[in-house]
């Protein structure tokens, strides 16, 4: 078997990998590399968005079983993962690494011990093999995903739901973008991931292995949400801004409430989980519908979008969700937006949409480090120019549109 050296050992190729020549793809390639959260990602992209090899190692099981992402944890496990990972998806492209143009590594922004252990890694790399660098926001690969597959062009909408983060922004070119509001307190997928929990839904045998915020998406669809009642966040703020801790707390007093009254301990599986799960996604569906509306009369208001056919792009963990993106869809359509989405597994994070970030970023000659040794990660980074004052001050009231799903 052939081996090829990348990272401190060498490795072998997996078996009937072929290496092809960079004159053979007739295109630029990056490595891309993600590490930001609890995902262990790689891939070889190319000019074209052709997913030449990729690879994967989620952490899901383990946190789950942990209760949440513990950060010592998740560092661990990408410094046992990140070799073998990035590895694999080289050896599946078919690329040796000296072809490579560049790698591209998420930096910012995520938990610090994660985000370290891609970084540290790809400047060895780097050094190894005397490529450039092209340091990642994450919320920007997330939000240019879409034009890897579907052409999307600038400027348009986009809407980033994830564990994470929640934010609403107007990507008017590669790394540049205006931010229009985002979470006050928690993202939505941690919402969802946090009710799940207390609900115990790991102990549920139709969604025990499932992520919290597709746990919930599961039951929904067996509940009636008009059993349990829930308000909407901050529905008298007239901006384009989040928040979720709130309905947390509402969601746990119901909790509460239900458990005493069928006489049950936390751990154990309330009658009502459908009926509570089906309540919490439509009351998160509205709120992110409620705030897009208002991003989009903004955006017409003040000329910030083509004229015809302006495009709303909506990307992140929570945007795999399908009664939200319904929601979405019904916003979209009685405003004449187009609405795109990568496909779910792209949705979540992962190495292809760094890669792809890194060929946005190349084309676009922006970040393409020759010499890494002052780049740092950075656990905390805005995305773009905040520009959600602005939205403040126009205090748009949003027309009522049912959101018959
Ligand atoms: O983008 P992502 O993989 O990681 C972050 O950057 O956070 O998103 C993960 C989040 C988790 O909170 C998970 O519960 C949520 O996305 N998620 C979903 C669904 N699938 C994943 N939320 C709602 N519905 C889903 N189907
Ligand atoms: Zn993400």
């Amino acid at each position: 078997m052939a081996t090829h050296r990348l990272g401190s050992r060498a490795l072998s190729r997996v078996p009937g990998a072929r290496f092809l020549s960079q004159a053979q793809c007739k295109a630029r390639l990056v490595l891309g590399i993600e590490t930001s959260c609890d995902d262990t990602g790689a891939a070889v992209v190319d000019e074209t968005g052709k997913i030449l090899g990729e690879a994967l190692h989620s952490q899901k099981g383990i946190h789950l079983e942990t209760g949440g992402i513990i950060p010592t944890v998740a560092q661990r496990l990408h410094k046992e993962h990140i070799e073998k990972v990035v590895q694999e998806a080289v050896d599946n492209s078919g690329i040796p690494p000296c072809e490579l143009t560049a790698i591209a590594t998420t930096i910012k922004p995520g938990l610090a011990l994660s985000l370290q252990v891609g970084l540290e890694y790809s400047l060895k790399l780097i050094e190894q093999y005397k490529k450039p660098f092209i340091p990642i926001h994450h919320m920007e690969a997330h939000a240019l995903t879409v034009r890897m597959l579907d052409m999307v062009e600038f400027p348009f909408l986009v809407l980033l739901i994830s564990g994470g983060h929640s934010l609403l922004a107007i990507a008017r070119g590669v790394s540049d973008f205006l931010l229009l509001g985002q979470t006050l307190d928690e993202a939505p997928g941690d919402t969802l991931d946090k009710v799940a929990r207390r609900l115990s839904l790991k102990n549920h045998p139709a969604c025990c292995t499932m992520s919290g915020g597709e746990a919930i998406e599961c039951l929904a669809k067996m509940g009636n949400r008009l059993h349990v009642s829930l308000t909407q966040p901050i529905s008298r703020h007239l901006d384009c801004d989040f928040s979720f801790s709130g309905l947390r707390n509402q969601v746990n007093q119901i909790i509460i409430k239900k458990e005493r009254e069928e006489g049950i301990q936390e751990g154990q599986i309330l009658s009502c989980v459908c009926d509570i799960a089906a309540a919490v996604q439509h009351t998160v569906a509205a709120h992110l519908a409620k705030r897009t509306h208002r991003a989009i009369l903004f955006c017409k208001k003040e000329g910030l979008l083509p004229h015809p056919n302006p495009a709303l792009v909506v990307s992140g963990g929570v945007a795999s969700n399908e009664y939200i993106r319904k929601a979405l869809q019904i916003v979209t359509e009685a405003n004449g937006f187009s609405l795109h989405y990568p496909p779910p597994k792209l949705c979540t994070d992962n190495g292809i949409m760094i890669a792809w970030n890194g060929i946005e970023k190349l084309r676009a000659g922006i970040d393409v480090v020759h010499k890494p040794e002052g780049i740092r990660y950075e656990p905390k980074a805005p995305l773009g120019i905040n520009f959600s004052e602005q939205v403040k001050k126009a205090a748009l009231k949003v027309p009522y549109l049912k959101l018959n799903i």
